[in-house]
C-alpha cells in the first residue's frame, strides 16, 4: 500500500471534521482559544489509528470520524494544560506559542475544559458508541498525569514507570484502537488482540517521546526539548539510558506487531503505523 497517501488522506479526513466542528463560535473568546490549538495540525495519530483498528477488522474507518476526533479533542486538552505553568511549564506546542502564552492561563484551563466537553458532545452523535469504554480511559490518562506528578524528582521502580506511561499515554491509545474495533463490531478474541496491541504500541510511542525530549530537535517536534529534565521527570530515558530506552522500544514494536498475527491484509495500515513509531522524528 503506499502508506504516505493513505496517512495524508487520513489527516485530511480528520482535519476537514475537526473544522466543521470547532466552527461554531459561542460566547467568549474562549472558543477562539480552543480552536488555536485543536488548528494547531499535530499527528492525529489517535483518531487514524481509531479508524485503522476499524479497517482491521473490515469496516470503513471514516465510518468513526465523531469518535475519532471526539479523541482527538481529549488529546488536545489534555497537552494545553499540560503545558500550563502549574504543569509541564512549555512554551511552544505544534509549532506554535503555546495556548496560556497567547490567551493567558485561566483562558487555557478553560479552553481545555471547553474540548473535553464539546469531545463528548461530538463523540455521542456517533450511533451505537458505548460511552463506558470511552469514560474509563479518560480517567486513566488523567490519573497518569497525576502519578507523572507525583514521581517527579523521586527514584522510581520500572512497574511505577510503566503504570504512569499506561495511564498518561497508553489510556488514549487503548480508546483509539479498542473504541474503532468495538464500533466496527470486532469479536471478543480480535478485541483481546488488539488491546494488547495497543497497551503495547502506547508504550512504545511514549518511550520515543521521552528519547525525543532528549535527542529530537525543537524546529521538527514543534515543542521544547529538555522539558523532561528540566521538571525532574522521572522517563525511560532517567530510568534506563538512552540506549536501553532505544532497545525496549525496538522490543516493544515487535512485541506490537505479533499481536497483529490473526489479522490478515486489513491490518496493513495499522502495521505501517506501529513501523513508524520508533523512527519518527517528531
Ligand atoms: C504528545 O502527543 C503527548 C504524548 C502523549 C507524548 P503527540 O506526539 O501525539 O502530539 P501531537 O498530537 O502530534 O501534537
Ligand atoms: C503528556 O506527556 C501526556 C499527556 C498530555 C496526557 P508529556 O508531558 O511527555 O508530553 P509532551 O512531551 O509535553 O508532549
Ligand atoms: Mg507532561
Ligand atoms: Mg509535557
Ligand atoms: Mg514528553
Amino acid at each position: 500500500m503506499d502508506f504516505k497517501a493513505y496517512y495524508a488522506n487520513q489527516q485530511k479526513l480528520v482535519e476537514n471534521y475537526l473544522k466543521n466542528r470547532i466552527a461554531k463560535k459561542g460566547i467568549s473568546k474562549v472558543d477562539e482559544a480552543m480552536e488555536y490549538s485543536l488548528m494547531a495540525g499535530g499527528k492525529r495519530i489517535r483518531p487514524i489509528l481509531l479508524m485503522a483498528a476499524a479497517e482491521a477488522v473490515g469496516s470503513k474507518g471514516y465510518n468513526y470520524l465523531p469518535v475519532a476526533c471526539g479523541l482527538e479533542m481529549i488529546h488536545t486538552y489534555s497537552l494545553i494544560h499540560d503545558d500550563l505553568p502549574c504543569m509541564d511549564d512549555d512554551d511552544y506546542r505544534r509549532g506554535r506559542l503555546t495556548n496560556h502564552k497567547v490567551f493567558g492561563e485561566a483562558m487555557a484551563v478553560l479552553a481545555g475544559d471547553g474540548l473535553l466537553t464539546l469531545a463528548f458532545e461530538v463523540m455521542l452523535e456517533q450511533k451505537n458508541v458505548d460511552p463506558k469504554v470511552l469514560i474509563e480511559t479518560v480517567r486513566d490518562m488523567v490519573g497518569g498525569q497525576g502519578l507523572d506528578l507525583e514521581f517527579e524528582g523521586k527514584k522510581i521502580t520500572p512497574e511505577e514507570l510503566r503504570k504512569l506511561h499506561a495511564g498518561k499515554t497508553g489510556a488514549l491509545f487503548i480508546a483509539a484502537i479498542r473504541g474503532g474495533a468495538h464500533l466496527a463490531g470486532a469479536n471478543d478474541q480480535q478485541l483481546l488482540a488488539l488491546t494488547k496491541f495497543a497497551d503495547l504500541l502506547g508504550l512504545a510511542f511514549q518511550i520515543t517521546d521521552d528519547i525525543l525530549d532528549v535527542e529530537g530537535t525543537e524546529e521538527e517536534l514543534g515543542k521544547p526539548v529538555g522539558s523532561d529534565a528540566k521538571n525532574h521527570k522521572s522517563t525511560y530515558v532517567t530510568l534506563y539510558g538512552l540506549q536501553a530506552a532505544h532497545e525496549l522500544a525496538e522490543k516493544t514494536v515487535a512485541e506490537a506487531l505479533e499481536c497483529l498475527e490473526m489479522f490478515g491484509e486489513n491490518a496493513e495500515p495499522l502495521r505501517e503505523i506501529t513501523r513508524l513509531m520508533t523512527d519518527r522524528k517528531k
